[in-house]
């Protein structure tokens, strides 16, 4: 079977670097917050092209804190996109803070200008603009110029597009801060749960370092409510010291790989996504049609694994009930009933690709 993502090639593959990088933790004999830490959280930083960057254990807990950082509190209304996972959504249930729910573009299925001006209008104390399936959100800068004029915090959820452009700029530096996940099968992916934030503004950055320790201004002295222990360790931060090097290459190989489907898949019942260039990483590749059940029963029998990423809007949750049963998102809601995600990780072979590529195309709905 071809799987959705094989880690074990990945993680065959950088043996030596992982091996080389606990060794050195090891010796050290130090396992949270350490110089490795500080050395990635650097690193991290320039190259997303910010001042700070703040490790943590995960991407929600980037979320939630980035968005405890900004301000948000119990009852405060905040825009999301409900086609990205839940995280978001989670972390603002966690603050107690209110969803408000955007649509999002058919083409970059990211949200658009548009949906963030209704959500201003509706009165909403920060943003949440999602990078999804590693293509950045087209409307980015004209969000942010926005969010600015309103005074109102733009935050980037870029778990699924690190290293992804616009104009030259990279995500993460759009917005007043920026999230990451460092899940293994991200495309920067720790081997173990690992996250981010990164930001320009030095205060949120000490903000969110305080909130990560336990509000601790000074060892032992709390002075942050709503705080926790949310540390990224030292082995995580030393093998993703080692693999950020790697990173664009990655990059680059996931998007030969997109361009190869692109090249290849001709099936007029498939829609394939858009993407210009060094505005998508390829973290997912996600087509449409509309039969996604019988296409993937279909590759299946080929031995070829896919996924739906995802098949449920935040809004229709079973947890949420029908605290929702107002919010219709059309283009979310059709997206939700048509996307299906294909193998895209930089191990595949162009064997491979070209394998996925004729089974997709000797599909009939
Ligand atoms: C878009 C998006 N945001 C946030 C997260 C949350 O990251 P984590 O799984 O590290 O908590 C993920 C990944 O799982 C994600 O894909």
């Amino acid at each position: 079977m071809l799987l959705i993502n094989d880690l074990k090639l990945h993680s065959e593959k950088l043996r030596d670097l992982t091996d080389a990088a606990i060794a050195r933790v090891l010796d050290r004999g130090w396992f949270v917050l350490g110089p490795e830490v500080s050395v990635f959280e650097t690193q991290f930083a320039q190259y997303i092209g910010v001042a700070k960057s703040v490790s943590l254990a995960n991407g929600t807990d980037a979320l939630e804190l980035a968005l405890r950082a900004t301000g948000i509190d119990k009852g405060d209304l905040v825009a999301t996109v409900a086609n990205a996972g839940m995280y978001t959504t989670t972390a603002l249930i966690a603050i107690g803070a209110q969803p408000f729910f955007i649509d999002v573009d058919s083409a970059s299925r990211t949200t658009t200008l548009q949906e963030c001006e209704r959500a201003l209008e509706a009165g909403v104390k920060a943003i949440v603009v999602t990078h999804l399936y590693g293509r950045a959100a087209p409307d980015i800068k004209a969000i942010a110029a926005r969010c600015a004029h309103h005074k109102i915090p733009l935050i980037e959820d870029c778990a699924q597009a690190h290293g992804a452009k616009v104009d030259g700029k990279t995500v993460g530096s759009f917005g007043d801060i920026a999230c990451f996940s460092f899940y293994p099968t991200k495309n920067l992916g720790a081997l173990g749960d690992g996250g981010a934030i990164a930001t320009n503004n030095l205060q949120l950055a000490e903000t969110v370092a305080r909130l990560r320790q336990y509000g601790w201004s000074s060892k032992y002295q709390v002075t942050l409510g709503n705080s926790r222990n949310s540390r990224l360790d030292e082995m995580q931060a030393a093998i993703l010291g080692e693999f950020l090097p790697l990173l664009d290459g990655w990059n680059e190989r996931r998007r030969a790989i997109a361009l190869r489907y692109a090249a290849v898949i001709k099936n007029p019942a498939v829609q394939l996504p858009a993407f210009s260039g060094e505005d998508y990483v390829a973290h997912l590749y996600v087509i449409e049609t509309s039969k996604p059940e019988s296409l993937r029963a279909h590759l299946k029998a080929n031995q070829i694994a896919s996924e739906v990423h995802y098949p449920i809007p935040d809004y229709k949750q079973p947890v949420f009930g029908d605290q929702f049963s107002h919010v219709k998102l059309p283009t979310t809601e059709k997206l939700a009933a048509t996307i299906l995600t294909l193998p895209c990780y930089p191990e595949l072979t162009d064997a491979q690709v070209s394998e996925v590529a004729e089974a997709v195309n000797s599909w009939a709905p």
